[in-house]
């Protein structure tokens, strides 16, 4: 059998079969553009960057719509080429940042469930062409994803016209780990009927029309690698602080040493605390994440984790070519599942998942920064955060206490974005201890997170600034005048501290 053969099932579709410049010739100026990928995985590879070389020629400027980041460059490749109008619902690349916070690129940074409700619903302007990576499509013309589920399935399902990239870079093994749902419009919409993470409700592919696949690219490139950093000594205290947490409730009765199902942002600090869970006392753990990163593999091979249920999978280069490798190893305990399933409101209360997420910075209240840096510059986006933190059994927020050399306290007197609320965060983790919010009124709140999570000096300075809004009294008391007064220092002197205090840090 031949490549695309094995790859292309329905025969019909192998007339199908395109290079990526004359795919691209699809899309046209003005049109709103679904592509597959979600942190760095499964997403479009070639054709995007057709879009790009086209647009360095012609008036030509699209609305970018996707599961999450984009690896390739692909971000970086349009931007600079001019392509994108609008991008959403999350972006992590530098130079896409950067034309956000010029005002040159319009973005819309969304909770990651919505984004198809909002299309299913057409609250937003439909989805013209879909570029959606596969590892294969079927004998029915039905649509397998590869490292990553996202939006793709709704895509594919919405969309006019649909652009497949089959990446022979992706092994076919990869095919039935995914579990595709689709909830059905309003008002016959039904309960999901999962009960575990485990639990498979769907199909293993993405059935559309035939008819719509309008074009076929055979690529052969590798997922971008991930760029998270291995954990240091201070996302191991994080963790440290964690598992010491989770001792003490098994201790209380409330939790077993199974905890329950876990979830794990993205990036450095959130990999870093489930790889501190190798060596804890816990065993047989689920994950009912989004995406599954080096630990989830790390928790598998140290006999930890029992099953993990995710949207996509996101490696460093050298797990990358393990776990794809070994995929048939680990099947039977990972799904991947669309976006809107694995962060679906329903599901996370359901299941009672702790979740974990970071914050760029807390204030002494608990309200949760996670995407604007100084209260204007968007870093990444909300991503998933939000679908968990809200619904979540407990819902931690983890950070380092101090950013850039110690010039930045994570800690501050009042977030300058609020994306998770007082509401939403029952602990709050850094490497110097963890707040248990859970029953506290803010101003018990505030002691406790100036008590156990502030490095000096930030600390004595937060006590002080408590202590005299506390005077003016106040449910949430606050000096007004004075509640940005550090983001307004960092800004001109380059550093929250007072101008006479030091910091070992600063000048290390
Ligand atoms: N002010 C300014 N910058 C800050 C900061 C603060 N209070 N706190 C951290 N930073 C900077 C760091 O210095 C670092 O900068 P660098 O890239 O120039 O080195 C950067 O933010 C990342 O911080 P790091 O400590 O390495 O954390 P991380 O890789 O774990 O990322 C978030 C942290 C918040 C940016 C990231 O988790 C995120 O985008 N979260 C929102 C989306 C989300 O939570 N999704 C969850 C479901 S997938």
């Amino acid at each position: 059998m031949t490549n695309s053969e094995e790859r292309i099932r329905l025969p019909a579709l192998r007339q199908k079969i395109t290079n990526a410049t004359l795919a691209a010739q699809w899309i046209r100026d003005g049109m709103t553009v679904g592509m597959s990928g979600f942190t760095r995985a499964g997403d479009a590879k070639v054709v995007p960057l057709a879009l790009a070389e086209r647009a360095r020629q012609e008036q030509l400027k699209i609305t970018l719509l996707t599961g999450a980041s984009l690896g390739s460059d692909v971000d970086k490749t349009l931007t600079e080429a001019g392509a994108l109008a609008r991008r959403m619902p999350f972006q992590s690349d530098p130079v896409l940042r950067a034309a956000i916070n010029r005002g040159d690129v319009m973005f819309v940074d969304q909770h990651l469930s919505e984004t198809v409700e909002l299309l299913r619903t057409k609250q937003m302007a439909p989805i013209d062409v879909a570029i959606i990576e596969a590892v294969a499509i079927t004998e029915t013309g039905a649509i397998v994803p590869t490292t990553s589920v996202g939006n793709s399935a709704s895509f594919a399902i919405l969309a006019d016209k649909v652009i497949v990239e089959i990446n022979l870079a992706q092994p076919l093994a990869l095919e039935g780990l995914h579990d595709i749902n689709i909830p059905k419009h309003r008002p016959r919409r039904e309960p999901i009927l999962l009960m575990s993470p485990s639990d498979r409700i769907g199909s293993f592919a993405i059935e559309i029309p035939p008819e719509k696949i309008v074009a076929i690219v055979i690529t052969q490139k590798a997922d971008s690698a991930s760029n998270i950093l291995p954990p240091d000594e201070e996302t191991a205290a994080i963790a440290g602080h964690l598992v010491d947490f989770f001792n003490d409730e098994i201790k209380a009765g409330r939790l077993t040493e199974k905890l329950m199902p876990l979830q794990a942002g993205i990036g450095t600090i959130a990999n870093a605390v489930m790889t501190g869970f190798i060596d804890s006392p816990f065993e047989h753990l689920t994950m009912y994440s989004e995406v599954l990163q080096d630990s989830t593999f790390d928790l598998f091979d140290a006999g930890k984790l029992d099953f993990a249920s995710g949207s996509s999978i996101t490696l460093s280069p050298q797990k990358s070519k393990q776990v794809l490798a070994d995929i048939e190893k680990y099947k039977d305990r990972l799904v991947l599942r669309p976006q809107e399933m694995s962060n679906h409101p329903e599901l996370i209360r359901r299941l009672g998942i702790i979740a974990i997420n970071t914050a760029l910075e807390a204030d002494i209240y608990g309200n949760v920064n996670s995407t604007h840096v100084m209260g204007t510059d968007m870093m990444n986006g909300i991503g998933g955060s939000g679908d968990f933190a809200r619904n979540a059994y407990l819902s931690i927020f983890a950070t380092k206490s101090l950013a850039k050399g110690g010039r930045i306290s994570s800690i501050v007197p009042m977030v300058t974005h609020v994306d998770h609320t007082e509401h939403d965060v029952d602990i709050l983790v850094t490497e110097i201890g963890l707040a248990d919010l859970r029953g506290l009124a803010p101003r018990e709140r505030a002691q406790v997170i100036i008590e156990h999570c502030v490095a000096e000096p930030y600390r004595q300075m937060l006590l002080n600034y408590v202590e005299e809004a506390t005077l003016r009294g106040g449910h949430t008391p606050h000096l007004l005048e004075q509640a940005f007064a550090w983001h307004t220092r960092y800004r001109e002197t380059g550093s929250m501290l007072e101008e006479q205090r030091t910091l070992y840090a600063v000048n290390s």
